[in-house]
């Protein structure tokens, strides 16, 4: 028998995204159901990367979830940019006033997810087969099968998309109607986990003519690594040997402190920008991944999704007060932050990595940005700027 369900907002994906949600609109004292396509455990092992711009934990605090990011978070005053070997130390606290966090955002799902269950949230996992329906009525459905087998029908005020890339909400918005932008790079970054500290104080970008490395942390003994990868590799590709003798060759002279440590997790990932103009459909609004990607370059991809939930949760809250104009301007204010975010995304990406079908000339064009950055404090606050997290 079909059940029916009354929600107000009904939250396709259990990610960031829609966990950050349903948590920012049960203070605002209102209800939602989200549905999810996989596993709770799934959900909770993806590894994502692992720095929070301030927004992001302004929201965790606002979400009730900031206790063990309060507790374990690491500040980063500044963030290092390294080609062939010649590093800028950029200050990103003296220049802009904040730092940055350094807490994983898999901790960030793991503390919703849990503040969301504490408080008895309606969750429906492994539940891959929701159709959303009447859009462009007050009362848009969706319909799916709870894992026990039993057919469920919410009828809902709003359906919020936060379902990721490949989610069902945007393919649900016609396709005539639908206007996007789309830019793949020629690469992918190979990463890999490891317990050893990390090799320098900050975030460490590197240039380097046989392609881009990245050193990251999770904790002061956890580290997070990558090196940019040729398409169509994937991580048999990428033996440990093989692996550090890149890493730290792409490193420099700061390669000199990496401890090789076992690998606890190694992926390879693609980069691409992406981007739908059409954050609303009738009453349903996209959110995070959903909407747009960004490569993992800056480590923009959960801050950005988070800046859309906040707003959204803003916006519903105020409908529910009775002004309904946020939410008519919720696509067009959401965009305008994307785009800056996704230029940032791609312009770190483009300074920072070897493309195969660069000329010598776009190469220098690289070499020329690097040394105006090192020479210009005009330069360096656009970097640091976006990379502690422009206003929201
Ligand atoms: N029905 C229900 N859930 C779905 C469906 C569907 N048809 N399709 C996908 N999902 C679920 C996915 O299984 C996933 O758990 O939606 C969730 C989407 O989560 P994310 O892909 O993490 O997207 P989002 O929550 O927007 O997070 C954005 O966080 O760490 C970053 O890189 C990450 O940029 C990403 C960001
Ligand atoms: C990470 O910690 O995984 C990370 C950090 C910075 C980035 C991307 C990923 O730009």
């Amino acid at each position: 028998m079909r059940k029916t369900i009354d929600t107000t907002v009904a939250i396709l994906g259990a990610g960031p995204s829609g966990l950050m949600l349903s948590q920012l609109l049960h203070h605002a004292g209102i209800d939602s159901t989200i549905i999810e396509r996989s596993s709770r455990e799934h959900v909770l092992s993806r590894i994502r990367a692992g720095v929070l711009e301030r927004g992001t934990v302004e929201a965790m605090h606002e979400a009730g979830c900031a206790t063990r990011l309060e507790a374990e978070r690491i500040n980063h005053n500044g963030v290092i940019l390294s080609f062939d070997g010649t590093r800028i130390d950029i200050p990103i606290k003296a220049i802009t006033g904040h730092h940055v966090t350094v807490y994983g955002q898999t901790e960030i799902t793991r503390d919703l997810l849990e503040a969301c269950e504490d408080r008895g949230q309606p969750i429906y996992w492994n539940s891959p087969d929701a159709a959303l329906g009447k859009l462009s009525s007050d009362h848009p459905i969706v319909a799916f099968t709870a894992k026990d087998g039993t057919p469920i029908e919410l009828h809902a005020r709003f359906i919020a998309g936060c379902d990721g890339f490949h989610g069902v909400s945007r393919r649900s918005i016609p396709t005539n109607e639908i206007v996007e932008f789309e830019r793949e790079y020629p690469f992918g970054w190979m990463g890999v986990l490891v317990d050893e500290p990390p090799i320098a104080d900050h975030v460490v970008y590197a240039n380097h003519a046989d392609g881009f490395a990245l050193a990251s942390m999770r904790s002061a003994q956890r580290s997070r690594y990558y090196v940019q990868s040729s398409p169509g590799e994937s991580v048999d590709d990428w033996p440990m040997p093989r692996f550090w003798s890149e890493f730290k060759k792409r490193l420099g002279p700061l390669g000199e402190s990496v401890i090789e440590g076992e690998p606890i997790e190694a992926s390879i990932a693609p980069l691409r920008s992406y981007v739908t103009q059409n954050m609303q459909h009738g009453r349903l609004f996209l959110a995070g991944d959903a909407a747009h990607i960004v490569p993992p370059t800056g480590a923009k991809g959960l801050n950005l999704a988070i800046a859309d939930v906040r707003r959204l949760a803003r916006a519903i809250a105020a409908w529910n007060g009775g002004d309904e104009k946020p939410l008519t301007q919720y696509a067009t204010q959401a965009l305008a932050r994307v785009w800056k975010i996704e230029r940032f995304s791609w312009y770190l990406t483009t300074l920072m990595h070897q493309f195969s079908e660069h000329s010598s000339f776009e190469k220098q064009m690289q070499r020329a940005e690097f040394d105006y950055i090192a020479s210009s404090e005009a330069a360096q606050t656009m970097i640091a700027e976006n990379y502690v997290g422009l206003d929201f």
